[in-house]
């Protein structure tokens, strides 16, 4: 792999901040502004909610001057929507960025030509089952001074979805620079459960970010002026919420978090250290059939977890918030005796598996990384096709495939595709070599078993080094023009995403 480039202005050594020195912060609920006819839809009207991308300061942290970011709504992470299901809203999304861009654009990566206006933007919400002129399509980006009215209709199962930039060519910068947020779906299902709620659920995004002495955003480049794109970004200090090293006061007793990696290319591996245990309660696309047990949770860029955690034994003491050997945040319980109402119960939701049998067709679907002639990274693909090839996916609204991901590559993928939720089937290594050279695929060895927590409905999913990772997706929702990629976001922009299409039958 290239290697980054020394940055002009040096990074900041993360032990040089002062730990748990700030209070987590909580992003905003959106208010909407009013009540709006949903166009094209006559007779329905939704709360409409206008969000403006901006450039905002920011305090990172206690001891660092403030941070140049860009923001939906003047926070990051943005204001956090709260949706019932199935009932719908507006948002007008407006660019009122600078333009010039604050990190370095590589105009070599397709779709950010020096032709193209520098700075751009569009907003997806990730896992909405969203229709596609809402859907916020790569190439839909538009400029400071313009904005769009996206409507979201909000009808699926309970749980955490966000909202991010999906700008063609430099989507992972302006999401480095923090353009994200998150959006909740709750229902009645869901609030039968007595799960902790208010105060109790707290929203945790993850962002892992370098920062200059200055304080400063910085990110990678490689020694190429001319293409400065590197194949991944990883930063060496880690943002909850917004904020280094934050910390929070809980009552001993249960709490909800609501877990989103929203890091460029980092994997997650979360734990809790003086025996804090965790039960993990739902992931993507909703809650799980019933809480499971886990000692870490694995979070790939663009997956969540819905974690209750129980302080009630843990009165007057410390916990920190792991992932690896990096802390992420601190838990301080208070001593206080309370009473808790709210129940972890024993079965969440049913979450019947899809059979094999329901699916129309088989897609064998190709992973495939690029290298230089001294094996340096170029880039990704999916099936050995660019964005701009025409569209070879063509799903049947309302049936049922099965997408094999043959991943060849020597890393592992989260692959998310819009609009849909599904389940995944299985993973099994193969013979990459063979499969290369012969074209025949060949498993080498049984399935490899998924995890508790990955038997819910997802919406990304990890495909693994030299494995087959089979899914199995209903295309339920609205026919029209969408994309799947890997969530790496180095990647997506480098030609790891393609479109596809729901066809009516
Ligand atoms: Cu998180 Cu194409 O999305
Ligand atoms: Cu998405
Ligand atoms: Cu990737």
């Amino acid at each position: 792999m290239p290697k980054a480039a020394a940055p002009a202005i040096p990074n900041l050594n993360p032990d040089s901040l002062a730990r748990f020195v700030d209070p987590l912060p909580i992003p905003a609920i959106a208010r909407p502004l009013g009540r709006k006819a949903v166009p094209g839809q006559t007779g329905l009207d939704a709360p409409f909610y206008r969000v403006a991308m901006r450039e905002i300061m920011a305090k990172l942290h206690r001891d660092l001057p403030p941070t140049r970011l860009w923001s939906y709504g003047g926070s990051v992470p943005g204001p956090t929507f709260e949706a019932r299901g199935g009932q719908g809203l507006l948002v007008e999304w407006a660019n009122e960025l600078p333009e010039k861009h604050l990190l370095p654009i590589d105009h070599s990566l397709h779709g950010a030509e020096k032709s193209t206006p520098e700075v751009r933007g569009v907003v997806h919400l990730h896992g909405g089952k969203t229709p596609p002129e809402s859907d916020g399509y790569p190439e839909d980006w538009y400029v400071p001074g313009q904005s769009r009215t996206y409507f979201y209709p909000n009808k699926q199962d309970a749980t955490l979805l966000w909202y991010h930039d999906h700008t063609m060519g430099i989507n992972r910068l302006n999401i480095y620079a923090g353009m994200l947020g998150l959006h909740v779906i709750r229902d009645e299902a869901e609030d039968a459960l007595q799960l902790p709620r208010g105060k109790y659920e707290i929203p945790l995004v993850l962002m892992d970010r370098d920062l200059r002495v200055d304080g400063q955003l910085s990110y990678p480049v490689s020694p190429d002026d001319a293409k400065p794109w590197v194949p991944e970004a990883f930063g060496e200090l880690h943002l909850v919420n917004g904020k280094l090293f934050p910390y929070l006061e809980v009552e001993p007793r249960k709490y909800r978090f609501r877990v989103l990696n929203g890091a460029n290319g980092r994997f997650y591996r979360l734990s809790l250290t003086n025996g804090g245990e965790m039960h993990q309660i739902g992931s993507d696309q909703g809650l799980l059939a019933a809480p499971v047990s886990v000692s870490a949770v694995n979070l790939a860029p663009g997956e969540r977890a819905d974690l209750v955690v129980d302080f009630a034994s843990h009165r007057g003491t410390q916990m920190l918030l792991m992932s690896d050997a990096f802390e992420l945040m601190q838990f301080r319980v208070s001593g206080a005796a309370v009473t808790d109402t709210s129940a972890l119960p024993a079965v969440l939701r049913p979450v019947p598996r899809v059979a094999e049998s329901e699916a129309v067709l088989t897609r064998r679907l190709t992973l495939d990384e690029q290298l230089n002639p001294v094996a340096e990274s170029m880039g990704m693909l999916l099936n050995k096709t660019p964005w701009h090839m025409p569209i070879t996916e063509k799903p049947v609204l309302s049936t049922t495939e099965i997408w094999e991901l043959v991943n060849l590559t020597d890393d592992t993928h989260p692959i998310h595709l819009h609009m849909v939720r599904f389940q995944i089937l299985d993973r099994r290594r193969f013979d990459a070599f063979e499969y290369m050279t012969a074209g025949t695929l060949r498993y080498v060895g049984g399935s490899i078993p998924l995890e508790a927590n990955e038997m819910g409905w997802k919406d990304t999913a990890r495909v693994n080094a030299k494995t087959v990772t089979r899914i199995i997706v209903p295309f339920v929702g609205y026919p029209g023009r969408y994309v799947w990629h890997c969530h790496i976001l180095e990647h997506e922009d480098n030609e790891m995403m393609r479109p596809y299409e729901v066809v009516k039958s």
